[in-house]
């Protein structure tokens, strides 16, 4: 079954085509970044805009180099949700279009599934069960996974998300939007140790987490250490490092907690954040001192795209799910309310 996959719930346009039987024929990214940089971040009513301009031609393109035709897809898939409304009705209308047109199947793919099960597009796929530390700029969670659709909320943030801490630490630095990637690359320069950050709620049991402090205490910190409204630049570097060095513990902390309650031997870490390298290192070490194995997805299927929204609708299109073409976009979708995944009548 070949699958065109429509991503389009934030500022990133990504479309794929996914073959059940080969695997990703292509899939290409447009992102709105350059678009939103000097607001300083999504504006979602431009968001909208240019993904309206931005889909068709970049379904076209992924056909053409996929070297497909309309009567070889055989599905469409498309983020239904959680995300910006104006921007899931552009992807969620040109999906039902298209499968109004062509008479083909059309699914809406909730967003972080499609985030958990990219890892599953890599060489050396996990197997069911594991524990999934969901990690990007609107949520921060952990879930027990059983198999597609299958999944128990074990923590997830009580405020900011990680990634959000991220974005809104790069705005306090002076750095640009998105800022997880800028942060990052500015930790690389900083010294370990100068400043010692928080590891929030990890003092007490439980896997919920919360990052608004840690946010709190960066701007703290950068006020301490201005001089005239200015930090040097070796200080901003050691601030991000600080930062980045708490965010990457806590979320070592918990997911070490979340393996040894569930007795579970698997970790895999999907979303933007995912694609942080000292958080891969830092969970690599962990896993394996806990016997466990760490899974994650290659960097440009960590953040937002198109192949792991693909994938997601085409498992639940295998096992003959597929929606009315007049079902709406979710802006909010708690992750727990999916439908297990039923193949050959087992579970
Ligand atoms: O999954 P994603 O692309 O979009 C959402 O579903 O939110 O995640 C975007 C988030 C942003 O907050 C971005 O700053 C963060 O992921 N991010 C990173 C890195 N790359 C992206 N955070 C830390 N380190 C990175 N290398
Ligand atoms: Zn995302």
């Amino acid at each position: 079954m070949k699958v065109l996959g429509i991503e389009s719930s934030c500022d990133e346009t990504g479309i794929a085509i996914y073959d059940s039987e080969t695997g990703l024929l292509e899939d290409a990214l447009y992102s709105q970044v350059d678009m939103h940089t000097e607001y300083g971040g999504v504006v979602p009513e431009l968001a909208s805009r240019d993904h309206i301009r931005r889909v068709l031609p970049l379904i076209r393109d992924v056909m053409v180099q996929a070297d497909v035709t309309q009567k070889d897809i055989d599905a469409i898939a498309y983020t239904r949700g959680p995300g910006l409304i104006g921007a899931l009705m552009v992807g969620s209308a040109i999906a039902k279009s298209i499968a109004f047109t062509w008479d083909v199947p059309v699914i809406g793919v909730h967003h972080m599934e499609g985030h958990l099960l990219a890892p599953m597009l890599e060489e050396t796929p996990p197997e069911f069960p594991f524990v999934a530390l969901l990690v990007s700029g609107g949520h921060t969670q952990l879930v027990s996974v059983k198999g597609v659709g299958q999944y128990d909320l074990l923590g997830e943030s009580l405020d900011d998300a990680a990634g959000e801490a991220f974005d809104k630490t790069a705005m306090m630095l002076g750095l640009g939007y998105p800022g997880g990637p800028q942060v990052a690359a500015l930790a690389e320069r900083g010294v370990s140790g100068r400043f010692r950050f928080p590891r929030p709620m990890t003092d007490r049991p439980g896997l919920d987490f919360s990052f608004s402090g840690l946010k709190t205490f960066t701007l703290n910190t950068v006020q301490r250490q201005s001089v005239d409204g200015q930090v040097d630049e070796q200080t901003r570097a050691d601030i991000a490092r600080a930062f980045e060095d708490a965010v990457v513990d806590t979320l070592r902390i918990k997911c070490r907690r979340a393996l040894r309650e569930t007795n579970m031997k698997r970790l895999v870490i999907a979303g933007g954040v995912s694609a942080n390298q000292h958080l891969r290192e830092a969970l690599g070490a962990m896993a394996m001192s806990e016997d466990a194995t760490l899974y994650y997805a290659r960097p440009a299927f960590c953040t937002d795209n198109g192949a792991m929204i693909a994938y997601a609708g085409c498992q639940r299109l295998l096992a003959g799910e597929c929606d009315a073409l007049d079902i709406r976009p979710m802006p909010r979708w708690p992750l727990e309310t999916l439908t297990p995944v039923v193949m050959d009548g087992s579970l």
